[in-house]
């Protein structure tokens, strides 16, 4: 399955756990994160921690968006769609703990949490237009909201790498930590955030997503109609094959 969900104090860890590649996620480890992400509504579940092994993620599987583009499968009916619009409704607190690489989605996901940590020496970038892809996960709007327009579309459609004190100072992290804290300090906030009113704390986060939830969700709309678009592409196709084949 390669997503593993353990409830332990009332904190859900949703650990991503395929290393071997670098945590890039399958429609498998999407459909187990979608389904976590439903359960984390029970009342034990007070508040969800998404962490990594070495490496957070490296995004979309590639091979996977081949075989998706080929099937012409419809773009709800993907596993990531389910996870993202769970990820978006979910009424608890999120916390993200990331290291190593967070490419694609593995940023793109840090915009639907309520806390996140990284390693040192993390590294980020959204490598959408370099794949023939458009941005996801509602970054479209998300990104230059959190960051500022510029740089959000610099980021965007260059897909130019950045590391952890630049996504810090950007806005997109909470906190950096040495690499070797980084998972006692992702689930101490995890635990600080389990601690509190659950009432309050799901009014809060309500009050704070809802003021764009209608924009958000148009814009999510938008992107996966392009993005569904895009995967089938000509140009995305022989982005996906040179990276299969670059060894
Ligand atoms: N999809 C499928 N396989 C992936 C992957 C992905 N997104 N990212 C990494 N892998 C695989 C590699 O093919 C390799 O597999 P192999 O050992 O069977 O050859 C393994 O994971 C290790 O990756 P590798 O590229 O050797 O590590 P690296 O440290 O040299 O580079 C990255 C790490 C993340 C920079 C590089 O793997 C990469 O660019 N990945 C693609 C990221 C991406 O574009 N994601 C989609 C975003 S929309």
């Amino acid at each position: 399955m390669s997503t593993i969900v353990e409830t332990k104090d009332g904190v859900m860890t949703i650990r991503f756990d395929r290393q071997e590649k670098k945590n890039a996620m399958t429609a498998a480890m999407y459909a187990a994160a979608a389904d976590a992400v439903d359960r984390a509504a029970d009342d034990e579940v007070r508040a969800l921690l998404f962490l990594g092994r070495e490496d957070f993620s490296a995004g979309n599987d590639i091979a996977d968006f081949l075989a998706a583009g080929a099937m012409q499968a419809a773009i709800e009916d993907l596993p990531v769609v389910r996870f993202l619009r769970r990820l978006v409704a979910c009424e608890k607190p999120v916390i993200a703990g990331v290291n190593g690489v967070a490419v694609g989605i593995g940023t793109t996901l840090l915009l639907h949490c309520d806390g996140v940590v990284a390693g040192a020496s993390a590294r980020f970038a959204l490598p959408f237009v370099p794949l023939g892809l458009v941005p996801e996960a509602g970054s479209s709007m998300l990104l230059p909201l959190t960051i500022g327009r510029n740089r959000a579309s610099w980021l965007l459609l260059s897909g130019e790498r950045f590391g952890a004190d630049e996504a810090r100072a950007m806005g997109l992290l909470s906190e950096i930590v040495p690499d070797g804290e980084l998972e006692e300090r992702a689930r101490a906030m995890a635990a600080q955030l389990a601690a509190l009113p659950p009432n309050a704390m799901r009014a809060t986060k309500r009050l704070i997503r809802g003021v764009d939830a209608g924009a958000l969700a148009a814009a999510m709309d938008a992107e996966f109609a392009a993005f569904g678009e895009a995967m089938r592409s000509e140009e995305a196709r022989s982005a996906f094959m040179r990276f299969l084949s670059r060894r």
